[in-house]
């Protein structure tokens, strides 16, 4: 029997892909080009199944155009690159990789949050740059992380970590706010007081973003919440690139309406605004929170088994939209 044909849109491991030959016929973008809306979906055309990340558009248009198309398997926990509604409407399922990244998402959080608000890249480009010829009692001086008071917008299972991390390691006081508010014991677990938005704003010393990104969490952070922040807080966004507003953030930065900011994710990456290129207060990172070796290699495993337990068994470890396998 002919194996069904599967992309696997990126680069990958060449272990996962050495594993996924077993069951598949398999094209692959080991070179990792950049393709195109029109590459990818001539790519996807004759394929029964994809192995995708965040930078592969799912959509409507590429859905109508692969008919043969049953299963995209995304190697991320976000899948805003998915059209969900018009993948289910078409009978495709899709799947993503939660739980094996959340301990190194968070790790990752914390030392973005510890990075920024003690200015560690801004002194090491100063170090760097040959600019260091004294001490001075106030060189590079930051805010605190133990003691202060962290907020957490999204309070999913990384945003649960990095409460953990602050509560419990730096003795920090944990609130947050989210769609739904945590049961009693999960918020006693993080030591996390659930207050409402605005709250948060104005009370959180450091301010991190762990909330999936749609629609409605579009710019959540603009001009207008800015300004509801404290001068001296930091904010650290490892959500998804659009829901802080880039362009606001920086002009806060650049006028010290905030002390800080740092971000792994942008409006519009891989592309970054240039007005936040040009502020010394933020730290950036091209989108790595979960890039840890043995985490990717989890994350890349899981997306694999989606795609050969769904060919074996109609069925996935992570399904997104599962009430596609019950569909004659
Ligand atoms: C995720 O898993 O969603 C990370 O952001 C990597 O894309």
């Amino acid at each position: 029997m002919s194996k069904p044909r599967i992309l696997i849109a990126r680069a990958v491991f060449p272990a996962v892909i050495e594993r996924l030959s077993q069951y598949f016929d398999i094209e692959s973008n080991q070179a990792d080009e950049t393709w195109s809306k029109a590459q990818l979906t001539e790519k996807l055309r004759d394929k029964a199944g994809a192995f995708t990340t965040g930078s592969d558009r799912i959509d409507a248009d590429v859905l109508a155009a692969c008919p043969q198309l049953k299963i995209c398997a995304n190697m991320a926990v976000g899948y805003n690159n998915f059209d969900l509604d018009a993948m289910t409407a078409r009978g495709v399922l899709g799947t993503n990789t939660p739980d094996v990244l959340t301990e190194t998402t968070a790790d990752f959080g914390f030392a973005l949050l510890m990075a920024t608000a003690r200015r560690i890249t801004e002194s090491e480009h100063y170090l760097r740059a040959g600019q260091w010829t004294k001490w001075s009692y106030d060189m590079f001086a930051g805010s605190d992380i133990h003691g202060a008071t962290l907020g957490i917008l999204g309070m999913g299972r990384i945003g649960q970590g990095i409460a953990r991390r602050g509560a419990h390691g730096f003795g920090m006081n944990v609130i947050y706010h989210n769609r739904s508010r945590l049961d009693a014991a999960t918020e006693a677990e993080c030591k996390a007081r659930y207050v409402d938005k605005d709250e948060l704003l104005k009370t959180a010393d450091h301010l991190v973003l762990v909330l999936p990104y749609s629609a409605a969490s579009h710019h959540a952070i603009g001009a207008a919440e800015l300004a509801q922040m404290k001068p001296t807080a930091t904010l650290v966004n490892i959500a998804r690139g659009g829901i802080v507003d880039d362009a606001a953030l920086a002009a806060a930065l650049r006028d010290k309406r905030i002390a800080a900011a740092g971000l792994d994710v942008f409006e519009g990456e891989p592309k970054v605004h240039p007005d936040l290129l040009t502020v010394p207060n933020v730290v950036l990172t091209p989108h790595i929170a979960s890039a840890s070796v043995p985490t990717r290699l989890a994350m890349a495993n899981l997306a694999a088994d989606n795609l050969i337990e769904f060919f074996t068994k109609n069925k996935a470890l992570t399904p997104l939209n599962p009430q596609v396998l019950t569909r004659a």
